[in-house]
C-alpha cells in the first residue's frame, strides 16, 4: 500500500531506497522555482520561451546584436527572482541535504533560490543571474561606475558587462560539469526535479546515475523524455512532493 503523504502517493519501496541511500544527488530545473512565481522556460503560455524568443535574448549573437535589450531583459529577470521567495520544494531539498552522508544539488537554475533556502553543496551548471562578468575577460565584476549607458562597461577594460549565465551555444563551466557527472555516477539515489530534460548536457545526468546503478526518481507534473527510463516518477508539483518525501523519510 503506497504511503499517502500530503495526498502524494509514494511507493514503500521508494521510501526504503531513500532511507538506505548514502550518496544522493539531485538535478533541478525551472519547475522547482515555478511555485515561487518564477516563470519556467517551456511551460505553455507561462514559460519564458512561450513569450520571448530565446534567439533574441539568450545567445552571444543576441548580445552582440542588441546588448542593451539583453542586459535589460536579464535585469528584469533578476528583479523578479530577487522578489521571489524559496518555496517548500526548495526548503525541503535543503533539509534533505542534511539527512544524508553525501548530498549534491546540481541546478540548471540561475535564480539563486536554492542557496537562499539553505542548500549548501550546490553546483550551478548554468551560472547565476546575480553575478555579473566582463563580456571580454569573463571575470566577475562586483561594482562599476554609475552611467546612463546600458549595459554598463567593465571598469578594467571597457567592454560591456553581462550576466554570468550560460547562453545557448556557450560551453558550461567545465569544472562544475565534471563535478556534476561525478556526483551522478556515485549516487545511489538521484532525483530529477522540475526539468523538461531537453537541454544537454544536464539532461544526461539522470541517465548517467541510472547507468551507474542509482535509483532515479523524476518529480514533475508532466512526463518528459526521461520518464520511461526512470525507476520511479512522482507526477506532482515539487512544492508538495519534496515535503512529502522528507516527511516519509523521517517517519
Ligand atoms: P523548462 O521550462 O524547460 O521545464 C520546466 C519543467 O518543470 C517542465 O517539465 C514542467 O513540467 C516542470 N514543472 C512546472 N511546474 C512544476 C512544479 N511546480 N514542480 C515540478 N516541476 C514543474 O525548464 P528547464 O528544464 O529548467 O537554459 O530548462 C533547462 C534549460 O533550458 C534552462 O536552464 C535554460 C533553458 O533554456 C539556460 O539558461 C542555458
Amino acid at each position: 500500500m503506497s504511503q499517502q503523504v500530503h495526498s502524494i502517493s509514494i511507493p514503500p519501496a521508494l521510501i526504503e531506497s531513500l532511507r538506505s541511500a548514502q550518496s544522493v544527488a539531485a538535478l533541478t530545473g525551472a519547475g522547482i522555482s515555478a511555485e515561487s512565481g518564477v516563470p519556467t522556460f517551456r511551460d505553455a503560455q507561462t514559460g519564458l520561451w512561450a513569450n520571448y524568443n530565446p534567439e533574441e535574448l539568450a545567445t552571444p549573437q543576441a548580445f552582440r546584436r542588441n546588448p542593451r535589450l539583453v542586459w535589460e531583459w536579464y535585469a528584469w529577470r533578476r528583479e523578479l527572482v530577487n522578489r521571489a521567495e524559496p518555496n517548500p520544494g526548495h526548503l525541503a531539498l535543503a533539509e534533505l541535504e542534511r539527512q544524508f552522508p553525501r548530498f549534491t544539488l546540481i541546478t540548471q537554475n540561475v535564480d539563486g533560490l536554492h542557496r537562499r533556502a539553505g542548500s549548501r553543496n550546490i553546483i550551478e551548471l548554468h551560472g547565476n543571474i546575480n553575478r555579473t562578468i566582463c563580456s571580454s575577460e569573463r571575470i566577475e565584476v562586483e561594482s562599476w561606475p554609475e552611467s546612463d549607458e546600458l549595459p554598463p562597461r567593465c571598469p578594467h577594460c571597457g567592454s560591456f558587462l553581462r550576466p554570468d549565465v550560460v547562453w545557448f551555444g556557450e560551453i558550461l563551466p567545465q569544472a562544475a560539469l565534471a563535478r556534476a557527472f561525478e556526483a551522478a555516477e556515485w549516487a545511489d539515489l538521484f532525483l530529477s526535479i522540475g526539468t523538461s530534460a531537453l537541454v544537454q548536457p544536464a539532461a544526461s545526468l539522470p541517465l548517467a546515475a541510472l547507468q551507474h546503478g542509482a535509483v532515479v526518481i523524476e518529480i514533475n507534473p508532466q512526463p518528459t523524455p526521461l520518464t520511461s527510463r526512470m525507476t520511479y516518477t512522482i507526477p506532482g508539483p515539487a512544492g508538495q512532493v519534496l515535503p512529502a518525501l522528507l516527511e516519509a523519510l523521517k517517519q
